[in-house]
């Protein structure tokens, strides 16, 4: 009935014509929706889900009490907040944020943090400082959010046979290069990097990160550089944030994220980093200062994490804090070594999963990764994700998520070494 009035209607408000271009739905409701048509056909198989990278254990003592407290602040007169005046996050939170950076070599100071709800929208959203015209570079495979986020915004041509947008640079991330992208031919603007990478679970080497600074000093480009899974690093010598990378505070952007970190998938926090030498070009040709852009849209569109989540998150670094999430890092870390031994031993090359909670499982021969999805869900009743949907460097992968609890890891890896081995 709508549509039927809407059509009768003669001039109407038009739509952001970049979404057309957008040919599938986001990866994830596209997995779910799969997962819960074969549940309602299947209600009695016993569905273990290490699709979505989505964690499982509870929050910590220690965050939960800090939670609650806060909470129990907002109900009296005497200790209520309202907005958090600055915007970017309170000193309770940053002072701890900032210490903790240094501790991994990066030199930065209070006011480049910037507290957000979520790495997701701020690697998203901070397109919006950057003229429509920069050229993109992504690896591919790739977290889709980079790819469909400059596709809504127009920075992209249409969708090709390949799954492959038109004027974004494509870095092919693949076992045959070590996971380790070669630098665009030419120069581009943006570069979107990820590391610990989702989806494969390589980690950038210091060499490899002074590369790309190298070439972004060179080309005058800036890295959007993705590091929500950097807890996860286990082996020493990988650098845990670009800023330990002489030269990159001049040419790199940090997203960082408590929701795999700390388990706040469900309670939102994460914060960005803006050097304030980094700099881009005005229409006119001057440098402008990114940091005060970034500080102009953000306390523009965006009110403050809320105090009892800026709460819970500080509760990360202290001492019984720290101590429990690590506890929980280990679980999930342990968690993937098990899916690695279980499925390498069952015949399957397996990469990823020991700096990162995401196994990359290379498919035999042919095997599409959309067709083994289905089969995973089918026959063992195990939801992973098809690497395709990461781009067309993916297929003919799967990857699989430690976010679960120990037995329905190890049953997960049972069920696959006995229905599909490799
Ligand atoms: C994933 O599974 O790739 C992540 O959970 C998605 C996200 O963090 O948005």
């Amino acid at each position: 009935m709508a549509g039927k009035e809407s059509a009768m209607v003669a001039a109407m408000a038009t739509i952001n014509p970049s979404y057309a271009k957008l040919q599938a739905g986001y990866l994830f409701p596209e997995v779910g929706k799969r997962v819960r048509a074969f549940a309602a056909a299947h209600p009695s198989a016993r569905i273990i889900r290490l699709g979505i990278g989505d964690v499982v254990l509870p929050l910590p003592p220690p965050i939960v009490e800090a939670l609650k407290a806060a909470a129990e602040e907002m109900g009296h007169r005497e200790t209520f907040r309202g907005y958090d005046d600055r915007g970017r996050g309170y000193d309770f939170l940053i002072e701890p944020i900032v210490a903790h950076l240094r501790s991994q070599g990066a030199e930065v100071a209070e006011d480049e943090v910037f507290v957000s709800d979520g790495s997701k929208c701020d690697t998203a959203n901070i397109q919006e400082i950057f003229a429509v015209d920069n050229v993109v570079a992504v690896t591919d495979p790739v977290y889709p959010v980079y790819v469909d986020t400059n596709v809504m915004a127009g920075r992209t041509g249409a969708m090709a046979a390949d799954g492959r947008y038109g004027k974004l640079v494509y870095l092919p991330t693949t076992a045959e290069n070590g996971f380790d992208p070669a630098l665009p031919g030419g120069r581009v603007d943006l570069i979107y990097l990820c590391s610990p990478n989702n989806p494969t679970g390589a980690v950038m080497s210091r060499v490899a990160l002074e590369k790309w600074v190298a070439y972004a000093r060179e080309h005058g480009s800036i890295i959007l550089f993705d590091a929500a899974y950097e807890a996860f690093i286990s082996e020493p010598d990988y650098p845990h944030t670009i800023f330990a990378i002489p030269g990159a505070r001049q040419v790199a952007i940090e997203f960082r994220s408590f929701s795999k970190t700390a388990g706040f998938t469900g309670t939102r926090c994460a914060y960005t980093v803006i050097p304030k030498e980094l700099c881009a070009r005005d229409a006119s040709g001057a440098e402008v200062a990114l940091h005060g852009l970034w500080h102009r849209r953000h306390t523009t569109k965006f009110n403050g994490v809320s105090y009892p989540v800026q709460r819970a998150a500080a509760a990360v670094f202290s001492p019984a804090g720290s101590q429990a999430v690590h506890a929980n890092l280990d679980y999930y870390m342990e968690n993937a070594r098990i899916i690695r031994a279980g499925l390498a031993g069952a015949g399957y090359r397996v990469y990823g999963g020991v700096n990162a909670p995401y196994i990359w499982l290379k498919l035999p021969a042919g095997v599409g990764s959309w067709q083994f999805f289905d089969r995973l869900l089918a026959e063992a009743h195990v939801v992973g994700t098809p690497g395709a949907g990461f781009g067309a460097c993916g297929e003919g992968y799967l990857r699989l998520s430690a976010f679960g609890f120990r037995e329905n890891i190890e049953e997960a890896v049972e069920r696959i070494k006995t229905k599909l081995p490799g």
